[in-house]
């Protein structure tokens, strides 16, 4: 059994969950610390032309079956913060969710790309509830600050540039690059962290 059209539809209402369950905990969050760290969250569902140019990269045929085992973030969202330590205070906000299991979790904060990439990744099992069961879909979760954001998506135009290989020398300007975005974000906490006790 091949449907496609049914696994895409199990994805929408996994996204809509996803941004439920999210918008949520946020709301609660901001309730309770009278402070909203997140500056903006987006997401989206992959293209089947991704997601089957991912999966003849891996060396699959795109079969649903092969989707389901290989492609891990066919449902992602994006939580973008102000700054670094607002990303782990919402890792482990949504690590306490009722509603999505954990699978799997990648900090590359700590231990960046080798691209310099930097962002903390969750992968997490959405429940959609559909008329006779319950179906669990996966979602990747990625949360990064504002400067780590920035210089993703300036990453994601040179891939997107230089498909086959990237030039040395803008490689090489991107992992500096990468360099002073994490100085910058410890400096903008650091910052902030003393205009706060002002407040008090
Ligand atoms: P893939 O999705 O096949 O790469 O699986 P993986 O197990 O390698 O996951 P990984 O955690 O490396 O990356 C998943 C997602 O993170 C990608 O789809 C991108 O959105 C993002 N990402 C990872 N590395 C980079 C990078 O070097 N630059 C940018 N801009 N994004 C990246
Ligand atoms: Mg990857």
């Amino acid at each position: 059994m091949d449907n496609k059209e049914e696994l895409f539809l199990k994805y929408e209402f996994a996204k809509r969950m996803l941004e439920t369950e999210i918008n949520i905990l946020m709301e609660d969050f901001v309730f309770h610390h009278k402070y909203n760290p997140v500056e903006h969250i987006k997401s989206r569902i992959k293209t089947i032309d991704s997601i089957k140019k991912k999966l003849q990269k891996k060396g699959y045929i795109d079969t649903c079956d092969n989707i389901l085992r290989h492609v891990h973030d066919a449902v992602g969202l994006r939580i973008v913060v102000s700054f670094l330590s607002d990303v782990y205070d919402i890792v482990s906000i949504i690590k306490k969710s009722r509603n999505l299991k954990i699978l799997e979790q990648k900090d590359y904060i700590s231990d960046p790309k080798e691209s310099g990439y930097t962002s903390y990744h969750l992968i997490v099992l959405v429940p959609i509830y559909l008329e006779n069961k319950t179906e669990y879909i996966e979602a990747e979760i990625q949360i990064r600050t504002m400067a780590m954001d920035f210089w993703a998506s300036l990453d994601h135009k040179i891939q997107y540039k230089f498909p086959e290989t990237i030039p040395d020398d803008v490689k090489e300007k991107m992992y500096e690059n990468a360099i002073v975005i994490k100085e910058l974000d410890k400096r903008m906490m650091h910052l902030n962290d003393i205009v706060n006790k002002y407040d008090k």
